[in-house]
């Protein structure tokens, strides 16, 4: 086999490892690592747990254990530049020096590390130390890998996820509100396997008061995600299901900062249950202001966000811009009249429309999910 055919093959094998920290490593990327010597896997590894050992210690501690003489003069693959600081909020001593002290021959990178206290440093002092460094081996799979890490990095802010369950021709409920269920169980067991991969679901107000969802995960393994409400009153029923013994305490409930002492008590009593509730201002429109929201859940280390609902909701977000992706599943049922996925955008002329890239169709038993990615720069009014 061809070096570079070997190459991607074992950086393919990184990036599966490391996928395996899906949900687990947040605020952290995922990180997976191979050590090879003379075409043979000699450790692996990847970042198990946010707090727990990087992939490269793991790989290294593992190829040390089994064949400790082979491992000066290796290679290392590794989805993401090797980290190469010390600071007091990070838990895992700087693997750059690690590698060094291991005397690794060569070091096949996917993607540079963005965060600035990395970005090249990494690489720069491997390359000082003698080893061999190789940046940009399947960078696209590694970017799509860890997009939420790669987004926080630049826009400081969660990356957002709209997901939308809708009939064949767009609606998600009738015109009476009912919505259980458009998609069958096999799209809902991929919208559990979603939100475990989340930091946190969002809906409005309305879609609680209407299907009193409880937004965990029970259709397949995973933790919980937080869950988050837009409530500019907090007018939500203390018997939701949101709010059931431990749920609360994974409630965020945001209101307005203009409350009343009405307000005041209801957000007395969900704090009383657990549940943390924050003042944000409205925006323009009378909506609470989604920008507002979304640094609050970054304040709190809560770097990805799954938006659930309902249309208020979505239409808001796509109308600020504030998305990075959206996934559709488009189940085969006509309603006719009722509510359409997403209300009135402004939108004048065709050309200005969001037109989402990197889009993948699947099929999931009768739906379609169909999934892509926002435009960066697209804000709806500005053309
Ligand atoms: N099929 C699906 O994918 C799906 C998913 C979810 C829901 N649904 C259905 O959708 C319906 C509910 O949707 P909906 O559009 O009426 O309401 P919604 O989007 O669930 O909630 C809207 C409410 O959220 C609050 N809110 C606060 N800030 C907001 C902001 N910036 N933008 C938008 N809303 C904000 C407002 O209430 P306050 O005044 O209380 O702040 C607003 O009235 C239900 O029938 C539900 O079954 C379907």
């Amino acid at each position: 086999m061809a070096e570079s055919d070997f190459d991607t093959l074992m950086m393919a094998r990184a990036l599966r490892l490391a996928a395996k920290g899906l949900g687990v490593v947040s605020p952290n990327p995922m990180v997976g690592a191979v050590v090879v010597k003379a075409g043979r896997i000699i450790g692996e590894g990847y970042h198990r747990r946010y707090g727990d050992p990087h992939a490269e210690a793991e790989a290294l501690a593992a190829a040390n254990a089994a064949f400790p003489e082979f491992v000066a003069g290796a290679t290392l693959y590794c989805n993401l530049e090797p980290c190469c600081y010390r600071s007091p909020e990070k838990h895992q001593p700087p693997c750059v020096e690690l590698i060094i002290r291991n005397k690794l021959a060569r070091v096949v990178v996917a993607n540079r590390d963005p965060n600035p206290r990395v970005n090249g440093d990494g690489f720069r002092m491997l390359a000082d130390a003698g080893i061999r460094v190789e940046e940009g081996l399947l960078a696209e799979r590694g970017e799509t890998l860890n997009e939420v890490f790669f987004h926080c990095q630049r826009a400081k802010s969660p990356f957002v996820h709209l997901k939308v369950a809708q009939s064949l021709d767009g609606r998600v409920a009738t015109s009476t509100g009912d919505s259980k269920w458009i998609s069958d169980e096999r799209a809902r067991r991929e919208v559990h396997r979603l939100r475990a991969c989340y930091d946190a679901v969002l809906v409005g107000s309305s879609t609680v008061r209407a299907d009193d969802p409880e937004l965990s995960v029970r259709l397949c393994r995973g933790r919980d995600p937080v869950r988050v409400v837009l409530s500019s009153r907090l007018d939500i029923d203390l018997a939701s299901k949101l709010l059931r013994g431990e749920n609360a305490g994974k409630l965020i409930a945001f209101r307005a900062d203009d409350g009343d002492e009405k307000i005041l008590s209801r957000e007395r009593a969900l704090v009383a249950l657990g549940t943390r509730v924050f003042a944000i201002p409205r925006s323009t429109d009378g909506g609470l202001d989604l920008s507002a929201a979304l640094d609050w859940l970054y304040a709190l280390s809560l770097r990805s966000v799954l938006v659930e609902g309902g249309p208020r909701v979505f239409t808001s977000f796509v109308k600020a811009g504030l998305f990075q992706k959206v996934s559709i599943f488009t189940a085969p049922l006509l309603i006719g009249e009722g509510k359409s996925s997403l209300g009135d955008l402004g939108l004048r002329v065709l050309s200005s429309a969001c037109r989402l890239r990197r889009v993948r169709y699947t099929r999931i038993g009768d739906q379609m999910l169909m999934s892509g990615y926002k435009e960066e720069s697209h804000v709806y009014g500005s053309r």
